[in-house]
C-alpha cells in the first residue's frame, strides 16, 4: 500500500511543475456561518464578473450541499471518482463555472482509507491545472481533512459572523493551523454584518488575539452584509449573485473578489457597442 501511495505522489509531482492555478479554501470554526453560500456566489462572481476559469469543489463530503444551492441533482459526484469513473465526466458546468459535487450519507471522506484519498487527489490534480481558481468549500471545524486542505491552499478565507462564539471558534482554527504548521495565509471575512464598521470591530478583536498570543497579523478580506434576499434565494434555490446583482450581499462579494483578483469589477453587460444599441433602442 505504501508503495502505491509513493507511486501516486511521484506521478502528481511530475504533472505539477508549472501550475498557475490558485487554490482557495473556504473554512470556519463554527458551523452555519455562511461558507457554502460564500463559496458558490464567489465562484459565480469570479467567473462571470472577472472572466476567470473556476472550479468549485464541495469538500464537505459527508454533508454535501453545494448542489442544493445550485439546484442540481447529485448523480455526478466526487465519490464516483473513487469508484473509478473519469473525473472529466463528473465535472458539471453550471452558471459559467465548473463544479464537483460532494456526496451525502454514511460514506464520508473521513471513512476513506488513505489510498482512496490519494487516488482522488491524483484525479483532482489532473484537471485543476486548467483553472485560474479552485475554490474549496470545507466542513466547519478543525478536522484532519479540513486542516490538510487549508494547509495546501494559497489562501484560506475564514468566515465568521459578529457572534462571540463564531469569533472564538475562528481564532481556535487559526491558532491550530499557525501553532502546528506555521500556516498564516488567512483572509478574514465577516459575514452577516448589520451595522456600519461592524466588520472592523470583529476583525480587531480577532487580530488583537492573533497579535497578542501568536504574534501574527491577520488580513481583513472584507465584510458581507446581512441580506434577507440571500435567505429568500436559499429557499428558492437561486443564486443571489445572479438574481440580485445589486444586493449589498453581491456587492460585498464583488469587492472581495476584486481584491482577490487585483482587478476592478467588470459588469457582465459592459460592452460599449451593446450599450449604445440599448440606449438607441430606448430613445425610439
Ligand atoms: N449574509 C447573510 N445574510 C443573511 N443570511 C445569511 C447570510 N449568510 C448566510 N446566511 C444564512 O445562513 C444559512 C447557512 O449558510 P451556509 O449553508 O452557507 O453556511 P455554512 O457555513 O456553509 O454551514 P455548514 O457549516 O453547515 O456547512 C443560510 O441558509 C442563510 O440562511
Ligand atoms: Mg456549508
Amino acid at each position: 500500500m505504501e508503495e502505491q501511495i509513493q507511486g501516486l505522489r511521484e506521478l502528481i509531482g511530475k504533472e505539477d511543475k508549472f501550475v498557475n492555478s490558485k487554490f482557495i479554501s473556504i473554512a470556519s470554526g463554527k458551523g452555519g456561518v455562511g461558507k457554502t453560500n460564500f463559496a458558490v456566489n464567489f465562484a459565480y462572481i469570479l467567473a462571470n464578473n472577472f472572466g476567470k476559469k473556476v472550479l468549485l469543489i464541495d469538500a464537505d463530503i459527508g454533508m454535501a450541499n453545494v448542489h442544493i444551492l445550485l439546484n442540481a441533482d447529485l448523480k455526478k459526484n466526487i465519490k464516483k471518482i473513487i469508484d473509478g469513473e473519469n473525473i472529466e465526466n463528473l465535472v458539471m458546468n453550471i452558471k459559467g463555472f465548473d463544479t464537483l459535487f460532494g456526496f451525502s450519507g454514511i460514506d464520508s471522506i473521513a471513512e476513506l482509507e488513505d489510498f482512496r484519498i490519494h487516488k482522488l487527489i491524483y484525479q483532482l490534480n489532473k484537471i485543476s491545472q486548467k483553472y485560474d481558481y479552485i475554490i474549496i468549500d470545507n466542513s466547519p471545524g478543525i478536522g484532519e481533512k479540513v486542516i490538510s486542505f487549508l494547509r495546501a491552499s494559497n489562501s484560506s478565507y475564514i468566515i465568521t459572523t459578529p457572534e462571540p462564539t463564531a469569533i472564538m471558534d475562528s481564532y481556535a482554527l487559526i491558532k491550530s493551523l499557525y501553532k502546528l504548521y506555521r500556516y498564516s495565509r488567512f483572509k478574514i471575512v465577516v459575514n452577516m454584518c448589520k451595522r456600519k464598521f461592524e466588520e472592523k470591530e470583529v476583525f480587531n478583536k480577532l487580530n488583537f488575539s492573533a497579535n497578542k498570543f501568536l504574534n501574527l497579523n491577520l488580513e481583513l478580506a472584507g465584510k458581507i452584509s446581512f441580506s434577507q434576499n440571500l435567505e429568500k434565494c436559499v429557499k428558492e434555490k437561486k443564486l443571489i449573485a445572479e438574481v440580485y446583482p445589486s444586493d449589498p450581499y453581491t456587492i460585498d462579494l464583488k469587492n472581495i473578489a476584486s481584491k482577490e483578483v487585483g482587478e476592478p469589477i467588470k459588469e457582465k453587460n459592459n460592452n460599449f457597442w451593446e450599450k449604445v444599441l440599448t440606449f438607441l433602442k430606448q430613445r425610439v
